[in-house]
């Protein structure tokens, strides 16, 4: 039987970057010892306080439908974060809760697109984004930025590429580059979305890593609240990545459209979930400084490690769990030294191209293992791209 256009079209088809990563996991699964450096998950697990927060409210008896829009609390306690952190007046209408901020992501496309409208993201993009549009209905349209502007769009690549478009994708602290955005370019990001009438679609599920500067939700600028949805999740602040929490930030009428969208999809999210969210949100900022903690060390033991050296060099990284490196000097694409580098080394990065045309020539490090065991890895994955350049 024929399945829609729309499914078999989420994933475009073809080499994505991805085979090192089920290469590397296939090895492991051979009890090979390989060191994994590829996806983006704690080395932690989500905390016991908050476990025990879960296991209350599932014995007290939050086991049945939930709320579909969110819990009063949580959407409470969201609404009072976003409006402590941002500024921004925002009450718990202006939140929906979801299945984590892969589900927001994809909510709020559905929101501001119209089947076959233009959709933009900026390259190098979160894995998942261009399937995300097209699973929405719209069509991607990727804004390429460039290693040597430390993959900050400019002002020029946003208008020109999101001619077309009714949405800007925008993800700040990023994933795959680390890089943070500064005020120039969000205030770039805010002129083009007034400019063209766009929807800006703004993920913030690192907002709580950032290691130089500071986070800046580009929904607190003038004028952009009303055309902002903001993405969020516990998986990265508070290590909850299989818990499947997250939530988006918007206009009121925006989000009481997509609690229609819930209603009829997920169904909301589970109540114990919820109660253990609010419960970990409760918790305050010193808990969140935790979880980022290591990556904001291991960001330093990465800088450490590649000075002296010109080989390997490091995007800016300011922010998130990675580190994005230029391996252009060794004559090798990112999907070949790191092709290279798991069959010679047993360290799996991944590739750059796995994130976008724009990322080619780099590999992406997620900093998710150990200190030593990171120092160690990354010495090993240096000496081998100084023999190789
Ligand atoms: C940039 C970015 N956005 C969204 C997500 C989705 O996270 P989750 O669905 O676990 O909240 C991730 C996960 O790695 C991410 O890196």
């Amino acid at each position: 039987m024929k399945l829609s256009d729309r499914i078999t079209n989420i994933t475009g088809g073809g080499s994505d970057g991805w085979d090192v990563f089920y290469k590397a996991r296939r090895m492991i699964a051979a009890g090979e010892p390989v060191v994994e450096l590829t996806i983006g998950e704690h080395d932690i697990g989500t905390s016991t306080a908050i476990l025990d927060a879960m296991d209350r409210a599932a014995k007290g008896g939050h086991t049945g439908y939930a709320m579909v829009p969110g819990t009063d609390a949580l959407r409470q306690t969201v609404a009072d974060r976003i409006q402590t952190r941002t500024g921004v007046p925002t009450t718990s209408d202006n939140i929906l809760i979801t299945a984590g901020g892969q589900a927001a992501l994809f909510a709020a496309h559905v929101a501001v697109c119209n089947p076959d409208t233009k959709a933009a993201y900026i390259d190098p993009y979160y894995a998942t984004y261009p399937g995300t549009i097209r699973g929405a209905g719209a069509v991607p349209q990727p804004i390429i930025t460039s290693p040597e502007a430390a993959f900050q769009p400019t002002l020029d690549d946003l208008m020109a590429g999101t001619a077309g478009a009714v949405s800007l994708l925008v993800n700040t602290p990023n994933n795959p580059t680390g890089v943070v955005y500064g005020a120039e370019t969000l205030d770039a990001i805010a002129q083009t979305c007034i400019a063209n009438d766009l929807w800006l679609i703004s993920d913030e599920v690192y907002d709580t890593q950032v290691w130089e500067g500071a986070h800046i939700s580009p929904r607190s600028l003038p004028d952009m609240a009303e055309r902002t949805l903001v993405v969020g999740s516990m998986s990265k602040s508070h290590a909850m990545t299989g818990s499947r929490i997250g939530w988006v930030c918007g206009p009121q009428d925006a989000i009481a459209k997509m609690v229609n969208l819930a209603t009829h999809t997920t169904y909301g999210v589970p109540g114990y979930i919820q109660d253990a969210a609010t419960f970990a949100l409760g918790q305050g900022d010193a808990v969140e400084a935790e979880v980022a903690a290591p990556f904001r060390r291991r960001r330093d033991l990465t800088m450490q490690a590649l000075a002296g050296q010109n080989v390997v060099r490091a995007v800016p990284a300011q922010g998130a769990m990675y580190v994005m490196l230029d391996i252009r000097a060794t004559g090798m694409d990112g999907e070949g030294f790191a092709n290279a580098l798991l069959d010679a080394e047993r360290i799996a990065v991944m590739p750059g191209e796995s994130f976008g045309d724009a990322a080619a020539g780099h590999i992406r490090v997620a900093m998710t293992i150990d200190d030593a065991a990171y120092v160690d890895a990354l010495a090993r994955l240096i000496a081998f791209a100084r023999e190789k350049a």
